[in-house]
């Protein structure tokens, strides 16, 4: 396997001065619909760790706002004034301390629900992830700290860069930070009618080839990428999948003009938070020296999902769509029962996956259980408790599952792409190996990697090494963080 890692030196933490501010719409454990909530929640910890002062801008849901203000964890400090569409906002902003990282709350009650994403994206329902990203430039004013870097996550707050480079009073600003972008999965762009541009306050030239213009169309991340001082992917592999048309998604021509400041950093897994020896969401806890907990663990799963005992349970943990290769299981899904697997699948996405899998659920009787919805708790048990996940994605920027799976000694069998192919090692291919990968998305393939998957359970000394191997793998944030924080470094050096 390539390292990850490869081109980044080691860094004294005590080179680290830096001044960042990550603006994103979700923070696990607070805000969370997938993996991004989970980087946004624990790179910043990482950072700070390296003696980096980093502070986080978030909408202020109101379900959070309110429970934060129940504990009295979260204190006004004052009020921004942000033009957009053709009005004055008036927006709260609140802060609290998450782990010693001072978090901002934008409060707009006009713009934020609870619902992160909108169902459709179009002029009015950009507006809250315009207000975020205006937010982001007005907040040195209120809080008399002023961020050398500006790190914005995916389409939501891709518009950062896009205003300090085109837009008629912010652009003003950016010789005071540096825009980092990073993108986790480019599947979702953040498309809008070209009739939003004047009301964002962009200059008509950011309507071009070279700018936000996409096939006639505003396209947020590709602007993103364009003005970005640099760019990030959350894994190498996909740093150069996307600059391919099978992955670029209509991107990949703007990616390969801009791979002079694109870099794939894997993301990290917060080991604090996903530590099979301290869950408290477990019935019984377990560690690499002594793995009895998780047979516990298997037991009270299997009890929950109403499994015949002695069959190895595969799982699937993640959102119903398309990416993750739901159609690739759907097909596999009687065969890996005939195999011999109690099958548990937990996710939410699309209605036609859900309802297609509760159907199945409904023939296949024990072999398969379907959960339905966002469950942490059962995520965890499910973690925990199964023998192997699957992850027959068709693309995928990283995957924190199967890190969080290798974690809990639960063994990935999974495509190789993205970052799956960069952190998964096939144990049939390298003595070294704690995964099992396939090569095309299809169920044949996901079939015959499950069968060798099912062959190697069935030797008890030899599955217990490949279990070993995957939870002693390391992919903390440590030295992923490290990677940002030299990234960092250059932008700044370059000022
Ligand atoms: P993505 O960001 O594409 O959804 P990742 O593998 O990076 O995929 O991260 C998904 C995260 O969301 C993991 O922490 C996973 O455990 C969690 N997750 C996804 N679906 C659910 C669910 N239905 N219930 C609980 N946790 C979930
Ligand atoms: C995205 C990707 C996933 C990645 C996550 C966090 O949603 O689909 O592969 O792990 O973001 O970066």
């Amino acid at each position: 396997m390539a390292s990850p890692f490869v081109g980044y030196r080691e860094m004294a933490s005590e080179d680290i001065s830096l001044k960042v501010l990550h603006v994103a719409t979700e923070m696990a454990p607070l805000v969370k619909v997938g993996g991004l909530g989970d980087v946004v929640g624990s790179l910043p910890k990482a950072l700070k760790k390296l003696g980096a002062d980093v502070r986080l801008l978030l909408p202020a849901y109101p379900n959070l706002l309110e429970e934060l203000q129940s504990r009295q964890s979260a204190k006004p400090i004052g009020k921004l004034y942000i033009a957009l569409n053709w009005r004055v906002y008036e927006a709260s902003v609140y802060e609290f301390d998450f782990n010693g990282i001072p978090v901002y709350l934008l409060d707009q009650p006009e713009l934020y629900s609870d619902s992160v994403y909108p169902q459709r994206l179009d002029c009015a329902s950009v507006l809250p992830f315009a207000l975020l990203s205006m937010a982001s430039l007005e907040l040195p004013n209120l809080i008399d700290w002023t961020p050398q870097l500006i790190h914005a996550h995916d389409w939501p707050t891709a518009l950062i860069p896009i205003l300090l480079r085109w837009h008629r009073h912010y652009s003003k600003l950016s010789h005071s930070h540096k825009a980092i972008l990073t993108i986790h999965n480019l599947a979702h762009q953040g498309i809008l009618p070209k009739e939003i541009l004047p009301s964002i306050g962009l200059a008509d030239e950011a309507f071009s080839i070279d700018g936000v213009e996409f096939y006639g169309s505003v396209n947020l991340l590709k602007g993103g990428i364009i003005a970005a001082d640099a760019v990030t992917t959350v894994s190498p592999r996909y740093s150069w999948e996307i600059q391919t048309p099978s992955f670029g998604m209509g991107l990949d021509g703007v990616i390969e003009s801009q791979k002079h400041k694109l870099h794939g950093i894997l993301n990290g897994l917060d080991y604090e938070y996903w530590n099979p020896a301290t869950d408290q969401f477990l019935p019984a806890i377990y560690s690499k020296d002594d793995l009895s907990g998780k047979e516990k663990c298997s037991r009270a799963l299997s009890e929950r999902c109403g499994f015949d005992d002695g069959r190895p349970i595969a799982a699937f943990v993640g959102r119903l769509v398309e990416q993750k290769g739901i159609d690739i299981l759907l097909a596999a899904l009687n065969e890996l029962v005939k195999m011999g697997f109690s099958l548990v699948v937990l996710g939410s996405g699309h209605e036609n996956f859900e309802m297609a899998l509760e159907e199945a659920a409904a023939k296949l009787k024990k072999g398969l259980s379907v959960h339905i919805g966002y469950f942490e708790e059962l995520a965890h048990l499910i973690y925990a408790g199964s023998d192997m996940l699957l992850m027959p994605s068709l693309f995928e920027p990283c995957g924190l599952s199967q890190l969080i799976a290798m974690r809990y000694g639960t063994v990935p069998v999974a495509r190789a792409v993205g970052g799956l192919a960069d952190t998964i090692i096939d144990a049939d291919g390298n003595p070294e190996g704690y995964g099992f990968l396939f090569s095309n998305p299809s169920p044949d393939e996901l079939l015959k990697c499950a069968e060798r998957a099912i062959a190697a359970w069935s030797e008890e000394e030899r599955w217990r090494k490949i279990i070993l191997r995957g939870m002693s793998a390391d992919f903390s944030w440590d030295r992923s963080a490290k990677a940002y924080a030299e990234l960092y470094h250059q932008l700044l050096g370059s000022q």
